[in-house]
Formats: structure tokens, sequence, C-alpha cells
């Protein structure tokens, strides 16, 4: 999206995640890697980041790199599209998403 590879992924409460998919080592595509519960194991030396983007475990660590992180990106769930918020996640507001008169209107159809 805008020329920046973002990786999605479903977490078990249903709502999703988005964060860059890069991971913070060696910048390899996490969406390469594994989900493990709510969170994305990288592909090769197993850095593990939390849907904020936090590392949360390093492998061959004892505790995580201090500042090891990937970005995220606030992401909303609507009118069966998902809209990511690219920019300052400060200035995320879902608010701001255009309505959509007669979504789920079964009066209405959609094709
Ligand atoms: S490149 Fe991702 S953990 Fe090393």
């Amino acid at each position: 999206m805008l020329g920046v590879r973002v990786v999605l992924s479903r977490k078990t409460d249903g709502s999703v995640a988005a964060l860059e998919d890069a991971c913070a080592h060696r910048k390899p595509q996490l969406s390469m890697g594994r989900i493990v519960g709510d969170q994305i194991e990288c592909g090769y030396h197993g850095l593990t980041f939390d849907c904020s983007g936090v590392c949360t475990l390093a492998p061959r660590l004892e505790k995580p790199p201090r500042g090891a992180r990937v970005r995220a990106y606030p992401v909303e769930s609507r009118y069966g599209l998902l809209w990511v918020w690219m920019g300052n996640p400060a200035l995320a507001d879902a608010s701001t998403i255009f309505t959509v008169e007669h979504w789920g209107d079964p009066a209405w159809g959609l094709n």
C-alpha cells in the first residue's frame, strides 16, 4: 500500500492487525513467517512481534532486543473492506471513513 509492504493478520478475537511486512532484524518479509496466536514470527531467526509491532520473543536471547519493533498501522474493518491508516497513527480517525448509505440493508442488493 502506497509503496509499503504491509502484512495483515487476523487475531484470535477476530479483529485484524496490520504491520510493516519487514522484520526488524534483517528486513525479510514477515508474511513469509508464521502466525503464532496473535503474533507473527519471522521465518528466519524467529523474532516474534505482537500486534503493536513490539518484539516479544528472540529465541536465542534472554530478552528481546530493546527497541526491536516494526511499524504497526491502525486498521478498521468496515463495509467488507479493511481500511489501513498509513499516516501518523496518532491521527488515525475511523470516523473519517465515508458512510455507505444502506450498507447492510436487505432491501438493497450487493453485486
Ligand atoms: S531476519 Fe527476522 S529474526 Fe532475523
